[in-house]
Protein backbone atom coordinates (compact mmCIF):
# COMPACT_ATOMS: atom_id res chain seq x y z
CA UNK A 1 0.00 0.00 0.00
CA UNK A 2 1.36 3.48 -0.84
CA UNK A 3 2.63 5.18 2.23
CA UNK A 4 1.45 9.00 2.32
CA UNK A 5 2.95 12.27 3.78
CA UNK A 6 1.85 14.15 6.65
CA UNK A 7 -0.66 17.45 5.99
CA UNK A 8 1.02 19.95 4.60
CA UNK A 9 0.70 22.81 7.06
CA UNK A 10 2.93 21.52 9.99
CA UNK A 11 6.14 20.95 11.83
CA UNK A 12 4.02 18.77 14.52
CA UNK A 13 5.29 18.20 18.03
CA UNK A 14 4.55 15.59 20.73
CA UNK A 15 1.47 15.98 22.61
CA UNK A 16 0.14 14.37 25.24
CA UNK A 17 -0.01 10.98 26.70
CA UNK A 18 -3.52 9.38 28.11
CA UNK A 19 -2.25 6.69 29.92
CA UNK A 20 -4.22 2.95 30.10
CA UNK A 21 -6.05 2.37 33.23
CA UNK A 22 -4.42 0.17 35.66
CA UNK A 23 -4.94 -3.38 35.30
CA UNK A 24 -5.53 -2.75 31.65
CA UNK A 25 -3.81 -5.85 29.80
CA UNK A 26 -4.39 -5.80 25.84
CA UNK A 27 -3.17 -2.13 25.45
CA UNK A 28 -2.74 -0.53 22.41
CA UNK A 29 -1.12 3.23 21.51
CA UNK A 30 -3.17 5.59 19.18
CA UNK A 31 -1.20 8.56 17.79
CA UNK A 32 -3.63 10.96 16.37
CA UNK A 33 -2.87 14.29 15.01
CA UNK A 34 -3.96 17.00 16.50
CA UNK A 35 -4.62 20.69 15.61
CA UNK A 36 -6.78 23.31 16.41
CA UNK A 37 -6.66 27.05 14.95
CA UNK A 38 -8.21 28.24 17.19
CA UNK A 39 -5.24 28.26 20.36
CA UNK A 40 -2.19 29.24 18.12
CA UNK A 41 -0.18 26.05 18.47
CA UNK A 42 1.56 23.45 16.30
CA UNK A 43 0.45 20.89 15.32
CA UNK A 44 0.98 17.77 17.52
CA UNK A 45 0.82 13.98 18.03
CA UNK A 46 -1.32 13.17 21.26
CA UNK A 47 -1.08 8.88 22.05
CA UNK A 48 -3.85 7.64 24.09
CA UNK A 49 -3.47 3.88 25.36
CA UNK A 50 -6.47 2.00 24.83
CA UNK A 51 -7.28 -1.32 26.63
CA UNK A 52 -8.47 -3.18 23.27
CA UNK A 53 -10.07 -5.59 25.97
CA UNK A 54 -13.02 -3.00 26.38
CA UNK A 55 -12.97 -1.72 23.03
CA UNK A 56 -14.85 -2.37 19.95
CA UNK A 57 -12.82 -4.19 16.99
CA UNK A 58 -12.99 -1.62 14.56
CA UNK A 59 -10.23 1.97 14.57
CA UNK A 60 -13.69 4.16 14.56
CA UNK A 61 -14.82 2.62 17.81
CA UNK A 62 -11.43 3.55 19.22
CA UNK A 63 -11.55 7.04 18.02
CA UNK A 64 -15.12 6.82 19.46
CA UNK A 65 -13.50 5.51 23.04
CA UNK A 66 -11.54 7.84 23.12
CA UNK A 67 -14.03 11.24 22.48
CA UNK A 68 -16.49 9.69 24.64
CA UNK A 69 -14.32 8.50 27.67
CA UNK A 70 -11.00 9.92 27.82
CA UNK A 71 -10.73 13.17 25.43
CA UNK A 72 -14.40 15.13 24.19
CA UNK A 73 -11.79 18.09 22.32
CA UNK A 74 -10.50 15.22 19.95
CA UNK A 75 -12.20 15.91 16.45
CA UNK A 76 -13.45 13.85 13.51
CA UNK A 77 -15.98 13.20 11.22
CA UNK A 78 -18.23 9.66 11.32
CA UNK A 79 -22.20 8.75 10.50
CA UNK A 80 -23.12 5.49 9.36
CA UNK A 81 -20.21 3.51 11.19
CA UNK A 82 -20.70 0.82 8.07
CA UNK A 83 -18.80 1.95 5.17
CA UNK A 84 -21.82 4.43 3.51
CA UNK A 85 -21.54 7.71 4.32
CA UNK A 86 -17.97 8.34 3.86
CA UNK A 87 -17.45 10.70 6.42
CA UNK A 88 -14.92 8.66 9.08
CA UNK A 89 -12.10 8.72 5.68
CA UNK A 90 -8.72 9.68 7.06
CA UNK A 91 -5.18 8.36 7.02
CA UNK A 92 -4.72 5.04 8.92
CA UNK A 93 -1.08 3.31 9.32
CA UNK A 94 0.04 5.50 6.10
CA UNK A 95 -3.38 4.46 4.08
CA UNK A 96 -5.90 6.75 3.31
CA UNK A 97 -9.02 4.58 4.50
CA UNK A 98 -11.98 4.35 6.13
CA UNK A 99 -11.95 4.36 10.32
CA UNK A 100 -15.11 2.30 10.39
CA UNK A 101 -13.73 -0.58 8.19
CA UNK A 102 -10.28 -0.35 9.36
CA UNK A 103 -9.84 -3.29 12.16
CA UNK A 104 -7.51 -2.39 14.33
CA UNK A 105 -6.39 -5.85 14.55
CA UNK A 106 -5.06 -4.92 10.81
CA UNK A 107 -2.42 -2.42 12.28
CA UNK A 108 0.91 -3.76 13.45
CA UNK A 109 2.12 -1.64 16.39
CA UNK A 110 1.19 1.82 17.05
CA UNK A 111 -1.96 2.83 15.13
CA UNK A 112 -1.15 6.13 13.45
CA UNK A 113 -4.04 8.37 12.47
CA UNK A 114 -3.99 11.62 10.91
CA UNK A 115 -6.49 13.54 8.61
CA UNK A 116 -6.45 12.62 4.67
CA UNK A 117 -2.99 13.99 3.44
CA UNK A 118 -2.68 17.24 1.43
CA UNK A 119 -6.10 19.21 2.12
CA UNK A 120 -6.28 22.01 4.73
CA UNK A 121 -7.12 20.77 7.84
CA UNK A 122 -10.15 22.43 9.73
CA UNK A 123 -9.48 20.73 13.35
CA UNK A 124 -7.98 17.50 13.93
CA UNK A 125 -9.13 14.85 11.76
CA UNK A 126 -11.58 17.11 9.94
CA UNK A 127 -10.23 17.96 6.55
CA UNK A 128 -11.42 20.63 4.66
CA UNK A 129 -14.02 19.65 1.78
CA UNK A 130 -14.42 22.80 -0.16
CA UNK A 131 -12.51 22.11 -3.09
CA UNK A 132 -13.60 18.46 -4.00
CA UNK A 133 -17.30 19.49 -3.38
CA UNK A 134 -17.36 22.61 -5.52
CA UNK A 135 -15.59 20.25 -8.28
CA UNK A 136 -18.31 17.80 -7.67
CA UNK A 137 -21.05 20.68 -7.88
CA UNK A 138 -19.14 21.27 -11.18
CA UNK A 139 -19.65 18.14 -13.19
CA UNK A 140 -23.70 18.94 -12.59
CA UNK A 141 -24.05 15.05 -11.18
CA UNK A 142 -27.83 14.49 -11.65
CA UNK A 143 -29.66 12.89 -14.75
CA UNK A 144 -29.67 15.16 -17.68
CA UNK A 145 -32.47 14.88 -20.21
CA UNK A 146 -34.16 16.87 -23.48
CA UNK A 147 -36.41 13.89 -24.39
CA UNK A 148 -39.84 14.08 -22.16
CA UNK A 149 -40.09 11.51 -19.76
CA UNK A 150 -42.92 8.64 -20.28
CA UNK A 151 -46.33 9.68 -19.56
CA UNK A 152 -47.36 6.60 -17.51
CA UNK A 153 -43.80 4.87 -16.36
CA UNK A 154 -40.19 5.13 -15.14
CA UNK A 155 -37.55 5.37 -17.81
CA UNK A 156 -36.22 2.13 -18.03
CA UNK A 157 -32.90 0.40 -18.84
CA UNK A 158 -31.87 -3.01 -19.93
CA UNK A 159 -29.77 -5.10 -17.60
CA UNK A 160 -26.69 -4.16 -20.28
CA UNK A 161 -27.25 -0.65 -19.95
CA UNK A 162 -27.82 -0.71 -16.06
CA UNK A 163 -24.61 -2.24 -15.57
CA UNK A 164 -22.90 -0.38 -17.29
CA UNK A 165 -23.18 1.94 -13.86
CA UNK A 166 -22.09 -0.55 -11.75
CA UNK A 167 -19.16 -0.29 -10.13
CA UNK A 168 -19.59 3.46 -9.88
CA UNK A 169 -22.77 4.44 -8.84
CA UNK A 170 -21.23 2.71 -5.13
CA UNK A 171 -18.83 5.43 -4.76
CA UNK A 172 -19.28 7.30 -1.09
CA UNK A 173 -17.47 10.50 -2.16
CA UNK A 174 -14.74 9.61 1.08
CA UNK A 175 -12.02 11.50 -1.28
CA UNK A 176 -9.34 8.36 -0.19
CA UNK A 177 -8.40 8.11 -3.88
CA UNK A 178 -8.81 11.76 -4.80
CA UNK A 179 -5.90 12.40 -1.63
CA UNK A 180 -4.03 9.62 -2.74
CA UNK A 181 -3.14 10.95 -6.20
CA UNK A 182 -0.08 12.37 -6.66
CA UNK A 183 -1.59 14.67 -9.41
CA UNK A 184 -4.50 16.01 -7.08
CA UNK A 185 -1.90 16.63 -4.20
CA UNK A 186 -0.02 19.29 -7.09
CA UNK A 187 -3.04 20.57 -9.28
CA UNK A 188 -5.73 20.01 -6.92
CA UNK A 189 -7.13 23.61 -8.16
CA UNK A 190 -7.48 22.29 -11.73
CA UNK A 191 -7.16 18.78 -11.97
CA UNK A 192 -10.49 17.45 -10.66
CA UNK A 193 -9.10 14.00 -9.17
CA UNK A 194 -10.15 10.38 -9.29
CA UNK A 195 -13.16 10.89 -7.30
CA UNK A 196 -14.77 13.12 -9.46
CA UNK A 197 -13.88 12.12 -12.46
CA UNK A 198 -15.53 8.54 -11.30
CA UNK A 199 -18.21 10.35 -10.21
CA UNK A 200 -18.53 12.31 -13.89
CA UNK A 201 -18.25 8.69 -15.81
CA UNK A 202 -21.10 7.66 -13.38
CA UNK A 203 -23.02 10.18 -15.43
CA UNK A 204 -21.85 9.77 -18.83
CA UNK A 205 -22.12 5.96 -18.84
CA UNK A 206 -25.84 6.21 -17.49
CA UNK A 207 -27.97 5.27 -20.96
CA UNK A 208 -30.82 7.79 -19.82
CA UNK A 209 -28.86 10.37 -19.57
CA UNK A 210 -28.78 12.69 -22.85
CA UNK A 211 -26.10 15.37 -22.03
CA UNK A 212 -22.77 12.81 -22.70
CA UNK A 213 -21.56 15.59 -25.59
CA UNK A 214 -21.81 18.36 -23.18
CA UNK A 215 -20.35 16.34 -20.24
CA UNK A 216 -16.90 15.32 -22.38
CA UNK A 217 -17.22 18.49 -23.82
CA UNK A 218 -16.46 19.74 -19.95
CA UNK A 219 -13.94 17.74 -19.31
CA UNK A 220 -11.94 18.44 -22.70
CA UNK A 221 -9.30 20.30 -20.88
CA UNK A 222 -5.27 20.07 -20.15
CA UNK A 223 -5.73 20.10 -16.40
CA UNK A 224 -9.49 18.77 -15.50
CA UNK A 225 -9.29 15.30 -16.88
CA UNK A 226 -5.51 14.94 -19.07
CA UNK A 227 -3.33 15.49 -15.17
CA UNK A 228 -4.30 11.57 -14.44
CA UNK A 229 -0.77 9.78 -15.47
CA UNK A 230 -2.61 6.49 -14.24
CA UNK A 231 -0.33 6.62 -11.28
CA UNK A 232 -3.09 3.92 -9.73
CA UNK A 233 -2.76 5.00 -6.41
CA UNK A 234 -6.55 5.64 -6.46
CA UNK A 235 -7.28 1.88 -7.50
CA UNK A 236 -4.96 0.75 -5.14
CA UNK A 237 -6.35 2.78 -2.15
CA UNK A 238 -10.18 3.23 -2.50
CA UNK A 239 -11.88 1.32 0.53
CA UNK A 240 -15.23 0.43 -1.64
CA UNK A 241 -12.77 -1.70 -3.94
CA UNK A 242 -13.70 0.86 -6.89
CA UNK A 243 -11.92 1.43 -9.73
CA UNK A 244 -11.25 5.26 -10.73
CA UNK A 245 -8.54 4.92 -12.94
CA UNK A 246 -10.41 2.89 -15.36
CA UNK A 247 -13.39 5.31 -15.44
CA UNK A 248 -11.06 7.51 -16.08
CA UNK A 249 -8.87 5.45 -18.89
CA UNK A 250 -12.98 5.28 -19.93
CA UNK A 251 -13.55 9.02 -20.00
CA UNK A 252 -10.30 9.34 -22.43
CA UNK A 253 -10.92 6.41 -24.68
CA UNK A 254 -14.49 8.30 -25.19
CA UNK A 255 -12.64 11.40 -26.21
CA UNK A 256 -10.24 9.60 -28.51
CA UNK A 257 -13.79 7.70 -30.71
CA UNK A 258 -15.65 11.20 -30.67
CA UNK A 259 -12.57 12.92 -32.55
S1 LIG B 1 -4.46 6.82 -11.87
FE1 LIG B 1 -4.76 9.00 -12.26
S2 LIG B 1 -6.24 9.61 -10.76
FE2 LIG B 1 -5.44 7.62 -10.07
S3 LIG B 1 -3.76 8.16 -8.68
FE3 LIG B 1 -2.95 7.96 -10.69
S4 LIG B 1 -2.89 10.02 -11.56
FE4 LIG B 1 -4.27 10.02 -9.83
S1 LIG C 1 -13.83 6.05 -5.71
FE1 LIG C 1 -13.56 4.99 -3.75
S2 LIG C 1 -11.97 6.18 -2.67
FE2 LIG C 1 -12.75 7.45 -4.31
S3 LIG C 1 -14.31 8.71 -3.36
FE3 LIG C 1 -15.33 6.93 -4.29
S4 LIG C 1 -15.46 5.42 -2.65
FE4 LIG C 1 -13.97 6.95 -1.98
S1 LIG D 1 -18.76 6.32 9.49
FE1 LIG D 1 -19.75 6.26 7.54
S2 LIG D 1 -18.19 5.48 6.21
FE2 LIG D 1 -17.31 5.33 8.18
Amino acid sequence: MAQFTLPANSKVGVGKTFPAPSGAKDVRAFKIYRWNGDDGQNPRIDTYEIDLADCGPMVLDALIKIKNEIDPTLTFRRSCREGICGSCSMNIDGTNTLACLKGIEEVRGDVKIYPLPHLPVVKDLVPDLSQPYAQYTSIEPWLQTESPPPPDKEQLQSVEERNKIDGLWECILCFCCSTSCPSYWWNGDRYLGPAILLQAYRWIADSRDEHTGERLDALEDPFRLYRCHTIMNCTRTCPKGLNPAKAIAEIKKLMIERR
